[in-house]
């Protein structure tokens, strides 16, 4: 069964009529611009205190209308509108999408199973800073009465990806005092290279958290990291030395997290936008109470920015139209992320989870297999790097790369100690601005191999400053433009089925590693035979 909900309708044959009247018809950035002046103006859109630019998009205004009408078509307003509201909108787990609860303002009200979750958010963000305060104080000391002063976060996914970019991202505002690390991988290099770097047992302290608390990487992290901490301390102290954030409170303290050290995640927050929950307990170790709750504020102005403005004015709207139309109309299977900003060089990987994750779908919310491309691949890195090591293709290349440039009018703050802080950092916004200009308007040359042809498209969204509210105003613009790139497609942004198999098969073949090589292992497909009897010969060599 095929599922044509959108792709039957008028508005998606007038877009793809329109794709391909651009797309031979020769239109070029450098003409759409000489013929429209005030077409940066006009394409560009505020959301908070962030710039977006779109106008280096291959777009006419015809485009637009005709992106808008697919929105209206595809109901775009009311799926926005249920997913804010806590609608059922995860279909699949029969459950809302409701991260914005968690960042919701003073006077709101949100249910999720009939209930106004709103006071147990706050209730737990309360919770949170308490914690917060006291390892920050020295208050919460170890089993041997000694201050925390290492924090090393044990996730992975969701339960790490958006903390760790934050964490990064906010360098400037967290408290030398506590050193915060992270740990993902279950290859025990990960964990063993922050353990063996000189930390103390006694003074460290581990947050372990995973929604579901099954996570098999967290598990074997939190394990060896208690081992660790049980052989210097003794096995009675380690409860001291480990906090939990999960949505299963009774597998932590059965872990042996004590209770009033295990912080909730709900069941209607998916992983990949779970930094503003308790989550982020390790970023807000780091950079205080205050500055989280300035995160989230930055956040909910972009809530307020989405469910306030008509889509014409919407930047979550036309960004997640824009994706919509070089995936689906162009067939551009990518999207580069490209940071002008050091400390935003995470960001791209968490963009990965929260884009792919959510809109790498193959079949719609009605269980028909979609009969379009969706979700694009999403990759990048900080300039300026790229630019020595990637743009020759995103210049020069045959495939085209939407990109999106991210940079700040000022340096962040903590860097005015350096003298020459200010004219690096506009070397930096002079390339971001040429990068995305050379892109768009390419260089003419009598020698082929010299030639930039131009017309590739990008977003430039730019803000004041990387403050803790500019970082969440970032955030909450890509967590809803996924949301309308979802609504456009049909499918379900807040599921992630396809990940579930690999765990499994994983569990399955970790049993056969241990099996004497003489032994077939038959129960596996023949290439993981193979594998398995090739892995076994090496390790003994
Ligand atoms: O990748 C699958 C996934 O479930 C992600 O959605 C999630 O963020 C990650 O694994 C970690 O899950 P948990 O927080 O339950 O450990």
């Amino acid at each position: 069964m095929v599922s044509s909900a959108i792709t039957a309708t008028e508005e998606w044959a007038a877009l793809a009529r329109h794709a391909r009247e651009l797309q031979s018809g020769g239109t070029h950035l450098r003409g759409l611009f000489d013929s429209d002046p005030g077409r940066a103006d006009r394409f560009t859109t505020l959301a908070g205190d962030l710039v977006v630019d779109w106008s280096r998009h291959l777009v006419t205004a015809e485009t637009v209308e005709l992106l808008l009408a697919l929105a209206d078509r595809a109901a775009v307003a009311g799926r926005i509108e249920a997913t804010l509201a806590g609608g059922l909108v995860n279909a699949t787990e029969g459950r809302p999408a409701l991260h914005t609860a968690l960042r919701a303002g003073p006077d709101a009200s949100l249910e999720a199973g009939g209930v106004d979750v709103v006071p147990a958010v706050r209730a737990e963000l309360d919770r949170m800073a308490g914690f917060a305060r006291a390892v920050r104080a020295g208050e919460r000391r170890g089993a041997t009465g000694r201050a925390i002063r290492t924090v090393v976060n044990l996730g992975i996914g969701g339960s790490y990806l958006g903390l760790a970019m934050a964490h990064e991202a906010l360098a400037a505002f967290r408290d030398p005092g506590v050193d915060c690390r992270f740990v993902a991988n279950v290859d025990p290099a990960d964990l063993a290279g922050v353990l063996g770097d000189g930390l103390d047992p006694a003074e460290t302290l581990f947050v372990v958290v995973s929604k579901s608390f099954t996570t098999a990487e967290t598990l074997a992290n939190a394990r060896a990291a208690r081992r660790w901490v049980a052989s210097a301390l003794g096995t009675d102290a380690a409860d001291r030395h480990f906090a939990a954030v999960t949505a299963d409170g009774a597998a932590a303290t059965a872990f042996g997290v004590a209770a009033d050290d295990v912080f909730t995640m709900w069941d209607w927050v998916g992983g990949r936008y779970s930094l503003g929950s308790a989550a982020g307990l390790s970023l807000m170790i780091a950079i205080g109470e205050a500055r989280f709750r300035e995160m989230l504020a930055g956040m909910r102005t972009i809530d307020e920015h989405l469910a306030r403005q008509r889509p014409a004015g919407s930047a979550p709207v036309l960004m997640g139209l824009l994706a919509v139309w070089y995936r689906s109309f162009w067939g551009l299977q990518t999207r580069a992320v490209l940071p002008y900003a050091h400390r935003l060089r995470l960001l791209p990987s968490y963009l990965q989870q929260l884009q792919m994750e959510s809109n790498g779908k193959r079949v719609s919310l009605d269980g028909a297999a979609v009969d379009c491309d969706t979700g694009p691949i999403v990759w990048g890195a900080a300039g300026t790097g790229g630019q020595h090591s990637f743009h020759q293709l995103l210049h020069q290349g045959t495939t085209v790369v939407p990109a999106d440039f991210i940079v700040f009018a000022r340096p962040d703050a903590d860097t005015a100690r350096l003298p020459e802080a200010g004219s690096q950092h506009e070397s930096l916004v002079a390339n971001c601005f040429a990068q995305a200009a050379a892109l768009a308007f390419g260089a003419g040359s009598d020698d082929p191999h010299r030639e930039l042809v131009g017309n590739r498209p990008s977003t430039v969204i730019m803000a004041p400053e990387l403050t803790p509210s500019v970082l969440g105003q970032l955030v909450a613009l890509y967590e809803h433009e996924v949301l309308v790139q979802g609504a456009v497609w049909g499918i379900n942004s807040f599921d992630q089925f396809g990940v579930e198999h690999g765990k499994a098969l994983a569990d399955a073949i970790a049993a056969s590693l241990h099996v004497d090589p003489s032994q077939p292992a038959s129960d596996h497909d023949p290439s993981t035979a193979a594998l398995l009897a090739q892995y076994q010969r090496l390790r003994q060599s």
